[in-house]
């Protein structure tokens, strides 16, 4: 057979591709309750992210200050589920929405330093950005979906 490394790889990038996949999709088994519009919000800040780490790589600031925006004025959750987090947030409102006014004014600031094509700014802004992502996430993220899903 010719079974050569190079005729193999192919198979092997697709049953890769595959299985990351499988966990992706397998990621929220178990819960109990639909997908709050929050975690759709969340997806699409998770590849806009994704998109500027990309973009930054290759110095495309305009490509930056295209996508920053989006992070900046992220779609917000209907008022109803607002009003569940927020209720079950309750003295922690301020914290949770603390976080989320960090990661909106440093993508504002990437932005804009994006926009004047100053690189070393807009890595800068991007860390606080993801410092912002970060604490909301470590701070309510799991306590969120045991809430919510009913994971415990
Ligand atoms: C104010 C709090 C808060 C901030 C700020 C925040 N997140 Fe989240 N994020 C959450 C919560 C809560 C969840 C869990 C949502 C769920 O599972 O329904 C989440 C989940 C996610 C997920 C997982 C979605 C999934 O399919 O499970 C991604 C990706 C994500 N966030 C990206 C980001 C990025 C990128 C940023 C910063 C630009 C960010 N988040 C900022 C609260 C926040």
């Amino acid at each position: 057979m010719n079974d050569t490394p190079a005729r193999r790889l192919p198979a092997a990038a697709l049953l890769l591709l595959a299985l990351l996949g499988a966990s992706a999709l397998q990621a929220h088994t178990g819960e109990e309750a639909p997908p709050m519009a929050l975690r759709g919000a969340m997806q699409k800040l998770g590849q806009d992210m994704q998109a500027v780490t990309g973009a930054i790589a290759v110095e495309d600031w305009a490509k930056v200050a295209e996508l920053a925006p989006g992070i900046a004025h992220h779609a917000e959750p209907p008022p109803e589920e607002k009003a569940r987090i927020i209720a079950w947030l309750g003295a922690d409102a301020g914290r949770f929405r603390g976080f989320d006014a960090e990661a909106h004014e440093a993508a504002t600031a990437m932005g804009a330093a994006a926009a004047r094509g100053d690189g070393t700014a807009v890595i800068a802004a991007f860390a606080r950005v993801q410092e912002g992502c970060l604490g909301c996430h470590q701070g309510f993220r799991k306590a969120f979906i045991g809430h919510f899903y009913g994971q415990h």
